[in-house]
């Protein structure tokens, strides 16, 4: 009989059992000692929703607007990068789910498989980006995200570096051969699948790859180099108050993939 995954934990335990130990601690490891993803859990655990009864409902509609793009539910897909790690259709198959579900997803600019393929796909896109190094690949990715037709630009704020995930260090992290950084042309990369003895090669490659100098200037720099809105992905923590918000808003919280960041009070504006 087939296995039947009715929720996220089915689909976690399933998933446990099938994937190699290193991929399975890279999805979901977190940095430092974990602490703060416990507590990112244990926080999200302790949302509830409200049930309203006795309102002679017969049909609910879930739907709404999210980021100015309609979507089924009030959710969206974050950006998960190297995704044929797990599947060989990687973001492909991500993205006909996403359709198929009316979610938005937000795709890796760490993305397995190339942008214009994804969004050939059809659905709501969203393009994330990295502060990089090499600028030229920021812009060229800003490009082909409005050609591709993408709806927004989701700039990742709160990983200047990726944090110490322990797990990928003891593990000597690599990226399967085949599997890399398709949209990006990194010499760099080769770092992913040859990492340093001891070192994760993600954390290698993002951490000669990214310009950690992000500041309040440059996204004042992206929001003037398209015609996408721009949001930031950032931990609770990580809003600098000091500047108003330049961008369209934020996505927190974020829990602790790659910064070791304290669940906070939900919030976007
Ligand atoms: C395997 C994996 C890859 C990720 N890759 C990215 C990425 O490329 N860019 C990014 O901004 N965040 C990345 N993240 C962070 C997620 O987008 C998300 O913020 C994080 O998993 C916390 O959200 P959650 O609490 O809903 O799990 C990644 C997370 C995981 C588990």
């Amino acid at each position: 009989m087939a296995e039947s995954l009715l929720c996220v934990r089915d689909a976690e335990a399933a998933a446990t059992r099938i994937l190699p130990a290193d991929i399975r601690d890279f999805i979901a490891g977190g940095s430092e000692a974990e602490v703060t993803l416990a507590a990112n859990r244990a926080a999200l655990d302790a949302v509830f929703l409200t049930p309203r009864m006795l309102g002679g409902i017969t049909a609910c509609d879930p739907s709404t607007v999210l980021v100015g793009c309609q979507s089924a539910l009030p959710v969206a897909i974050a950006p998960m990068s190297y995704q044929r790690m797990v599947h060989p259709e990687g973001e492909l198959g991500m993205a006909r789910a996403a359709r198929e579900a009316g979610i938005p997803l937000t795709l890796s600019m760490m993305s397995s498989c190339p942008l214009e393929q994804v969004a050939a796909v059809g659905g709501t896109l969203w393009q994330q980006l990295y502060w990089l190094r090499d600028r030229g690949q920021v812009t060229d990715m800003i490009q082909r995200a409005e050609a591709a037709g993408c709806r927004a630009l989701v700039l990742t704020v709160d990983v200047p570096r990726l944090g110490r995930r322990l797990r990928d260090m003891r593990n000597n992290f690599a990226l399967p051969p085949g599997v890399t950084a398709v949209n990006l042309h990194d010499e760099s990369a080769s770092l992913l699948h040859r990492p340093p003895a001891g070192a994760s090669g993600v954390a290698a490659h993002t951490n000669y790859a990214f310009d950690p100098s992000l500041s309040w200037d440059d996204v004042s720099w992206l929001r003037a180099s398209t015609r996408l809105p721009c949001w930031s992905a950032a931990s609770p923590r990580s809003r600098s108050p000091s500047r108003p918000c330049p961008t369209s808003g934020w996505f927190i919280p974020r829990g602790s993939w790659g910064w070791p960041a304290p669940p906070g009070k939900r919030e976007s504006r």
